[in-house]
């Protein structure tokens, strides 16, 4: 019997521990799951609706972190994560993705001889600017076992010097949620209540630091919008963090006054998954979303520089556009203007059984006792 931790902390974490958790307690004897929620995101719109949508089971232990800077936020997770380990001496400890709780935790293990695996390793921007750069560098340097989305996620960890035998290909386990819920999400009314119809409108995610808490790029990227929505109703789900710097940019009444650029509270996982999976067009600078996106052949613009993820732009639909306004614009009418193409191309192991796959290597280790 293994007793794993499985660490939730932010909103794009829970879809990715779901199905781990979900597999772990259909085989009872070899697994015995926890889940700890470190309370990064509390809001109920950023955290209980997605254990619901996703039959993600309560959290064991919830750390009540908060918001706060990014020393703070850590240290806290740090600080309230370590006496868990120590009272319930788990295993492993599975923390997911690149978020703050994800390193905080993973470094509270490695501490204390715990031993810990990051499910979505090796995913890298090459842009250290971003937080979740450093959480990936990090964290990957320092889990004893990386579970990688994709091929070229193992190559980056190989050029960094980290041993294979540390490394297994596993898939992308946000398709494993993806898929279990598609049908699911068919249900929902959000289309039905904002008077949507299939492939007529648009959706748009927008959380980066770099590009709302920059009046200038905001306002690029408002104005590409202002275009855009001429076309077509743009559907925008507010993460409170931007909610919160267009009232401090004061561009509450710009924004406004662009009608077709509809402003909603953050969407539950099936709520937003049946929007998104017939939209026209998908902008984000979300990382989750360039993925989902791809898994379903939607369109999908990137408002970055960079991504972590180039397997979406190589075997995808995924478009890295940058913030520049007439950039967004033009890549938008293009796809706007074209045929309308569902040809939907899946990378290796993007495949729904991830968490199987996840499973099988920490059993074959517990058996050959390699870690
Ligand atoms: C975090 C992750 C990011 C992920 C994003 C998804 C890090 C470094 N960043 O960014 O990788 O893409 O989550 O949402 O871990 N807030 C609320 N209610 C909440 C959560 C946050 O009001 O439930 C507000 C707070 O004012 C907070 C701000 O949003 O200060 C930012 O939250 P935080 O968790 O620090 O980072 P995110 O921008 O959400």
């Amino acid at each position: 019997m293994l007793k794993v931790i499985n660490v939730v902390g932010a909103r794009p974490n829970f879809m990715k521990v779901a199905p781990i958790v979900a597999a772990m307690k259909q085989r009872p004897t070899d697994f015995l799951p926890l889940v700890v929620h470190t309370g990064q995101h509390y809001d109920a719109s950023m955290s209980d609706a997605f254990f619901t949508d996703l039959d993600l089971p309560q959290p064991d232990i919830h750390l009540g972190v908060g918001s706060g800077s990014h020393a703070a936020q850590t240290a806290a997770v740090m600080e309230r994560f370590e006496p868990v380990v120590l009272n319930e001496k788990p295993d492993w400890v599975l923390v997911v993705g690149d978020v703050n709780s994800t390193i905080a935790c993973a470094l509270v293990c490695v501490k204390l001889g715990i031993k810990v695996a990051h499910v979505e390793a090796g995913l890298r921007s090459r842009d250290r600017t971003m937080p979740e750069e450093i959480n990936r560098l990090l964290t990957d340097q320092i889990a004893d076992l990386l579970f990688t989305p994709s091929q070229d996620a193992d190559q980056n960890l190989l050029a960094e010097g980290i041993p294979q035998t540390r490394i297994s290909f596993v898939g992308n386990i946000m398709i494993d949620s993806l898929f279990k819920n598609l049908e699911r999400a068919r249900l929902s009314k959000i289309k039905a209540d904002m008077g949507l119809s299939d492939g007529e409108y648009a959706v748009l995610t927008l959380h980066r630091p770099s590009n709302v808490d920059n009046r200038e790029t905001f306002e690029r990227i408002l104005t590409a919008l202002e275009t855009i929505s001429v076309r077509l109703p743009v559907i925008f789900p507010v993460h409170p963090r931007t909610r919160k710097t267009i009232a401090e940019l004061g561009l509450t009444d710009r924004i406004a006054a662009t009608k077709k650029l509809r402003l909603i509270d953050p969407l539950g996982y099936l709520d937003f998954l049946n929007l998104y999976s017939t939209a026209r067009l998908v902008l984000t600078d979300s990382g989750g979303i360039q993925e989902e996106t791809t898994a379903l052949g939607i369109p999908c613009l990137t408002l970055r520089e960079n991504t972590e993820r180039p397997i979406t732009v190589e075997l995808g639909t995924n478009v890295v556009v940058g913030t520049d306004t007439q950039r967004i614009v033009s890549e938008a009418m293009t796809i706007l203007e074209g045929p309308v193409n569902r040809d939907v191309r899946h990378p290796p192991l993007w495949d729904g059984h991830t968490a199987e796959r996840i499973l099988a290597v920490l059993r074959e280790l517990q058996l050959s006792d390699k870690l």
